[in-house]
């Protein structure tokens, strides 16, 4: 809640793991092109990430690069309104993740729940690796950055963002202390006329010895409201309200993103890694052979034995796809044994093909001109490094590296 100007940016990358399923579909695709329409976005794909753990397969980052910008854009993110890049193109994320690490202590790297679990996980691999255990400074510095205010993330991901903050906090800490700070935020106070300053000043006393948030939050409202400060004497007291130096990289925010429940076609959650999904570019054909391979109610052996939806994905995806008639119609029929798991699964495949069709024309159309995607790319990435630039022009000032 403390930055000023970039509150209504939004960041979110996207490791680069091949083409998109309809889990990501449902999950994070259907947010963003709610986000594009409110917030000034940036999305991007982030292949440094992909090399954290698969640092051995660079053929996995050249097949699935372009591949997920193609399904965005044939999702509908728009890149009129959303900037869209890679990661690795924005050099800033590169030379940020270098600046972070100098204050990035390794006591809280080591004790993130993220580097453990995916050791375990990923139990083949040799993760033991300075780029692996940096994975949160440099998620770190993709959001920093661009000093966005939100960050959409799964449950999985919000220690990254506590991450992320309490490094920012650190940051602000040690380097936004400039000589003679005090002395510049009561002049810049008393620009602001003697009743505001003094509630300003009370406003801060109550925030900082009580913890007092409402008095933060008027404080900040306060800030806003004068005309008097220009945008430095503003960000600088932002600041001092909160006890600190001058904020020069703001805290974001989590948006939590429900996990997605779609199903994938054994039943599991879909995902990559049980090779249960359906990507966004599957055929008709291949679609309905997939849904129609899905299991059922194991209770379901002959046409005649009774079942129970909740028991069975076909009916999560009813639950997802299907009006108000047709799901009574599955309720009735699977509990009365009147219809076949074969009939249940005809309105599915119908929905999801009618999802897709556009989604794969578009798709077909961008395969063939691989120039339109290259220019989007390059169009994202140039407005992006123009926003990272400034800040990081701060950053290295503030760290004592002469321009
Ligand atoms: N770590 C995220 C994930 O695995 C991907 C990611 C990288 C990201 N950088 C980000 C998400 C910045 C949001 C913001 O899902
Ligand atoms: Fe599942 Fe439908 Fe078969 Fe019932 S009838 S078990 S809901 S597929």
């Amino acid at each position: 809640m403390s930055s000023i100007s970039s509150q209504q940016r939004v960041v979110s990358g996207m490791r680069a793991s091949g083409k998109l399923h309809l889990g990501h579909y449902h999950g994070v695709i259907k947010n963003w092109l709610e986000l594009q329409h409110h917030y000034e976005c940036f999305f991007f794909v982030a292949d440094w990430h992909g090399l954290t753990t698969h640092y051995e397969d660079p053929a996995i980052l050249k097949a699935s690069v372009y591949d997920m910008v193609i399904d965005w854009l044939a999702c509908g993110v728009n890149p009129g309104t959303a900037n869209i890049f890679i990661q690795s193109q924005v050099l800033q994320h590169a030379e940020l993740h270098l600046a972070l690490s100098m204050i990035s202590p390794l006591g809280w790297l080591e004790r993130m729940p993220t580097y453990k679990d995916q050791q375990e996980k990923l139990k083949e691999k040799d993760l033991a690796t300075y780029g692996f255990l940096g994975y949160p400074v440099l998620m770190s510095a993709d959001v920093l950055a661009y000093r966005a205010g939100y960050v959409p993330v799964g449950e999985d991901q919000m220690p990254h963002i506590e991450f992320t903050r309490e490094l920012a906090r650190r940051f602000n800490h040690i380097y936004g202390r400039e000589p003679g700070y005090e002395e510049r935020a009561e002049q810049d106070i008393k620009k602001m006329g003697k009743k505001n300053a003094k509630s300003f000043q009370n406003l801060r006393r109550q925030y900082l010895e009580q913890g007092d948030k409402h008095a933060l939050e008027m404080g900040q409202a306060l800030l806003e409201a004068q005309a008097n400060l220009n945008t430095e004497s503003k960000e600088l007291l932002a600041g001092y309200l909160e006890g600190g130096g001058k904020i020069i990289l703001p805290e974001p925010e989590a948006m939590l993103t429900p996990q997605s429940k779609y199903p994938g076609i054994d039943g599991q959650k879909m995902s990559k890694s049980y090779g249960n999904t359906i990507s966004l570019r599957e055929t008709p054909e291949e679609v309905e052979r997939k849904i129609r391979t899905m299991p059922t109610d194991p209770a379901r052996v002959r046409l005649s034995d009774p079942g129970n939806p909740d028991k069975c994905p076909v009916w999560q995806l009813h639950q997802i796809y299907s009006p108000e008639d047709v799901k009574d119609w599955v309720q009735t029929g699977c509990r009365q044994a009147s219809i076949g798991c074969l009939d249940c699964k005809k309105p599915i495949c119908d929905a999801i093909n009618r999802e897709l069709a556009p989604i794969r024309e578009k798709a077909a159309e961008l395969v063939a001109k691989p120039h339109i995607v290259k220019s989007v790319l390059a169009e994202g990435a140039e407005k992006a490094r123009e926003v990272a630039e400034e800040t990081l022009d701060d950053v290295k000032s503030a760290m004592g590296i002469v321009a």
